[in-house]
């Protein structure tokens, strides 16, 4: 989908589609929207002076017109104050998945300044870019009957000509963040048989033909030589290859790059430990942190930011064969540590271990971890923030902040040292499971056994990186989250 910025009188707007969002209208038609009210035969003073829309948040109609756009939908925001970032990114996204139910190919976007008083031009261009973006979005890749529905073609942000530089400086980078969360929403949606490791890799390998990025893709052999015998003992049980995938993008010179690490289990059924079959299918998902990354460094390759960033991701399958990891079984770690498997499901912290003692050597200032971790995860927070952990409070206070502006929000755990006890192995140094207590908190801990000398933060996005359900502006199924938070953490810190 095309993105723009415009300065064109609303009435002279010639698309399928123009979605205009309004605070309340105090039961008149706001004077902006005078010209478009006598375009489409005076039914916005209707709908306003029937009582139907008053602006409240939520509210939706569709007028048709008889000149100008061919459809009109009004979208109510409610009070200025409920105007936020989050609300202008969800209000264009549900403007355009309506286009996409609708057939419509153009799709123009209104939105006041007045209406927004609290977010500046620039940040509006962004989010409505995002959200437009998210809206548009729906996988067909593997579809051999299409239902002729979509796909969206074009989206014009109209605005006032004194705004015009500014939003259309938020409009690049919404675009730019918008493609990242496109791509990992459908690598996220490819199913084990399509997605494997070695799929990731490639992914990566385009991503740096494109962008110039270093690319360096380890296979099994490799990582023997590398001593990488957490992340092996989940690939032991799959004829897939697993594949360590590290992408490099250096826009500001020497300087200590920010880490991205993404848990990439492209299929996780447990293992020995294997999961019921009720719902198994979604653990096609368990790749969501790698997606992320992936997603995010698209991102970068299109705005590129003054700021060194290396993603690291380690990718395998979990499954249960006569070759694969038993409970019980000891293994030894990149770092060194020696790991008591007495659960093969609590494979996700086996690989991330291997990953973060690995990214040592790109003396990294920070690393970010993302990955669907813990089903405790899910039952603390359920699906409506990640859980958020970390050795360094500043680091997790930036994170939140990053989080909070790209509307995937994330709330502290506390990684306590009395949580510690529960990951003692009686045989290794550590064991990977502590049980149910606090399932979340001890899947960090793990994890922290394995960070040497940086500062780290975790995210546990089990419950945020793909619904059961559609939520408004949102389809069902995966959600590309960790791209916007991501991308928002790594452009703050190259501008800082
Ligand atoms: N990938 C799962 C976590 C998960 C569960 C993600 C539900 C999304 C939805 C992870 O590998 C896992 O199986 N974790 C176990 C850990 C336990 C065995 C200590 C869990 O959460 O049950
Ligand atoms: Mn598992
Ligand atoms: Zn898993």
């Amino acid at each position: 989908m095309k993105t723009a910025v415009k300065i064109v009188p609303l009435e002279q707007v010639r698309v399928d589609l123009l979605v205009v969002v309004s605070g309340h209208v105090h039961d008149k038609v706001p004077d902006s929207l005078l010209g478009l009210d006598e375009a489409v035969g005076g039914a916005i003073h209707r709908v306003i002076a029937s009582g139907d829309f008053s602006g409240d948040r939520d509210q939706a109609t569709l007028l048709y017109g008889v000149r100008g756009p061919r459809r009109v939908l009004l979208l109510g925001m409610g009070d200025h104050a409920q105007i936020t970032r989050a609300a202008l990114r969800t209000a264009a996204a549900v403007g355009v998945r309506r286009a996409l139910g609708l057939g419509a190919k153009s799709v123009a976007f209104h939105v006041t300044q007045e209406t927004h008083p609290g977010v500046p031009p620039e940040a509006m261009g962004q989010v409505v870019t995002e959200g437009a973006l998210q809206g548009a979005w729906k996988f067909v890749q593997l579809k051999a009957v299409r239902d002729g529905k979509g796909p969206v073609e074009s989206f014009d942000l109209i605005v006032a000509r004194e705004v015009r530089p500014e939003v259309e400086r938020g409009r690049a980078r919404g675009h730019a963040i918008g493609i990242g969360q496109r791509l990992a929403r459908n690598l996220q949606m490819l199913p084990g048989n399509v997605c494997t490791p070695d799929y990731l890799a490639g992914i990566a390998r385009e991503l740096g033909r494109a962008y110039g990025f270093k690319v360096t893709v380890l296979g099994r052999a490799q990582m023997e030589r590398d001593g990488m015998g957490a992340l092996l003992s989940v690939a032991q049980g799959s004829l897939q290859e697993p594949r360590f995938i590290t992408v490099e993008y250096r826009g500001a010179g020497r300087d200590a790059p920010v880490c991205l690490v993404g848990k990439g289990i492209t299929f996780d059924s447990g293992g020995i430990s294997l999961k019921p079959a009720d719902k198994m299918d979604e653990m096609k998902y368990d790749m969501s942190g790698a997606a992320a990354v992936l997603g995010a460094f698209e991102t970068l390759g299109q705005l590129k930011p003054a700021v060194n960033v290396v993603g690291i991701i380690p990718s395998t399958e979990n499954l249960p064969s006569g070759t694969a990891t038993r409970p019980g079984d000891v293994v030894r770690s990149h770092l060194g540590k020696t790991i008591e498997i007495v659960n093969t499901d609590a494979e996700g912290r086996l690989i991330l271990a291997d990953a973060l003692s690995y990214a040592r050597r790109f003396k990294p200032s920070c690393v970010i971890d993302a990955a669907t971790l813990t089903g405790a995860v899910v039952i603390g927070l359920g699906t409506h923030a990640t859980g958020l952990m970390g050795n360094d409070d500043r680091l997790i206070d930036e994170v939140r902040q990053a989080g909070d502006r790209a509307g995937e929000r994330c709330w502290p755990l506390p990684l306590w040292e009395e949580y510690r006890e529960q990951i003692r192995s009686d045989v290794a140094d550590v064991k990977n499971s502590g049980g149910r207590p606090a399932g979340s908190i001890t899947a960090g801990w793990f994890l922290r056994e394995f960070v040497d000398g940086f500062p780290w933060a975790h995210l546990d996005i089990a419950g945020t990186a793909y619904l059961d359900g559609e939520r408004p502006g949102l389809a069902k199924g995966p959600t590309g989250l960790g791209v916007r938070l991501f991308s928002e953490f790594v452009l703050a810190r190259g501008r800082g």
